[in-house]
C-alpha cells in the first residue's frame, strides 16, 4: 500500500487550496452528469477525496445518507475534518479503502485515476468496498496521445506528490470489466464554449487543451448485482 504524505500539490503556498479552487466548475458539472438515485440516500466513497470539498457541494446539492472520503496527504485530510460542520462525513488519511471497515453504494473519484498506476488492484478495491449493483464513478481523461502528455506529466510530476501515469481508455475499460463491473462513458465537456485563458498551465497549445477536453469522460462502472441481493442502503 503507497505511503501517506503531507501535501499532496506542492505548488504556491497552499497549493491544495488553490488546487480545490480550480476544481470547483469541474465538480459543480460532474454532479450534473450524476444519477441523483446514486447518490441520495446512499452511502459515498470519495477515493481521493484532498481538504474534501467535493463530497460537501455533493451532500449540498444531492443530500446522501454517509459519506467517507480517504486521501493518502494527512495535512489535507486534517483540513477537511475541520470544515466537515454538521455533514454525515468523515475523512480518513489513508489509500486503502478496504481498511474502512463499511461498504458504499457509490464511489467516486474525481482526478484522481490518472495517478493511480495499478489499475487492477485499485479497481480490486473498490469492487471490495462496493455493495453488489454499486457504482464507481471515476473522471478520467485519456492522455497518451495528446502531444502535450510529457509537458503536462513534467508539471504534474514535479509538484504532485504522486506522479501521472499514462494509461490509456482502452486500459482503464478492460481492467474495469476484467473486475466485473459493466461500463458506461459519460462526456464530462458539453459546453459550446472552451475558456482557454490559463491554456500554458498544463498544455503547449489551446489545440491540445481542446484536446483534452473533448476526450475527459465520467466514467461510471456498475458492478454486477447479485439476484436477490439488496443494494446497501435497502438493507435494515
Ligand atoms: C489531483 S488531486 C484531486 C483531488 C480531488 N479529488 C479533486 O477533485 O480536487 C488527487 C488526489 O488523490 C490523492 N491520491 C493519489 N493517489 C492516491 C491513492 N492511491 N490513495 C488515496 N489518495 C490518493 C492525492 O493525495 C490527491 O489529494
Amino acid at each position: 500500500m503507497t505511503d501517506t504524505y503531507d501535501h499532496w500539490w506542492l505548488e504556491g503556498t497552499n497549493g491544495n487550496q488553490e488546487m480545490e479552487n480550480d476544481h470547483q466548475e469541474a465538480w459543480e458539472n460532474i454532479i450534473t452528469l450524476m444519477d441523483p438515485n446514486d447518490i441520495m440516500g446512499k452511502c459515498i466513497l470519495d477515493f481521493g477525496c484532498n481538504q474534501g470539498g467535493f463530497l460537501r457541494k455533493l451532500h449540498d446539492a444531492l443530500p446522501f445518507t454517509s459519506g467517507v472520503g480517504i486521501d493518502l496527504a494527512s495535512k489535507a485530510v486534517a483540513v477537511a475534518n475541520t470544515r466537515v460542520g454538521t455533514k454525515p462525513i468523515r475523512y480518513v488519511n489513508t489509500g486503502d479503502a478496504v481498511s474502512v471497515g463499511q461498504r458504499f453504494d457509490t464511489a467516486i473519484s474525481t482526478s484522481v485515476l490518472y495517478l493511480i498506476d495499478d489499475l487492477d488492484a485499485h479497481f480490486q478495491m473498490i469492487n471490495d468496498v462496493l455493495v453488489d449493483g454499486g457504482v464507481y464513478y471515476a473522471s478520467f481523461a485519456d492522455q497518451t496521445d495528446n502531444p502535450s502528455f510529457d509537458y503536462m506529466k513534467r508539471v504534474i510530476d514535479a509538484y504532485g506528490a504522486t506522479k501521472m501515469q499514462g494509461k490509456t481508455l482502452n486500459e482503464v475499460v478492460d481492467s474495469l470489466v476484467a473486475h466485473g463491473f459493466s461500463v458506461e462513458l459519460i462526456k464530462e465537456y458539453t459546453k459550446p464554449t472552451y475558456e482557454v485563458t490559463d491554456y500554458k498551465k498544463f498544455y503547449l497549445s489551446v489545440a491540445d487543451f481542446i484536446q483534452s477536453c473533448e476526450s475527459s469522460y465520467l466514467i461510471k462502472a456498475t458492478k454486477a448485482s447479485v439476484k436477490g441481493n439488496l443494494s446497501g442502503s435497502d438493507r435494515k
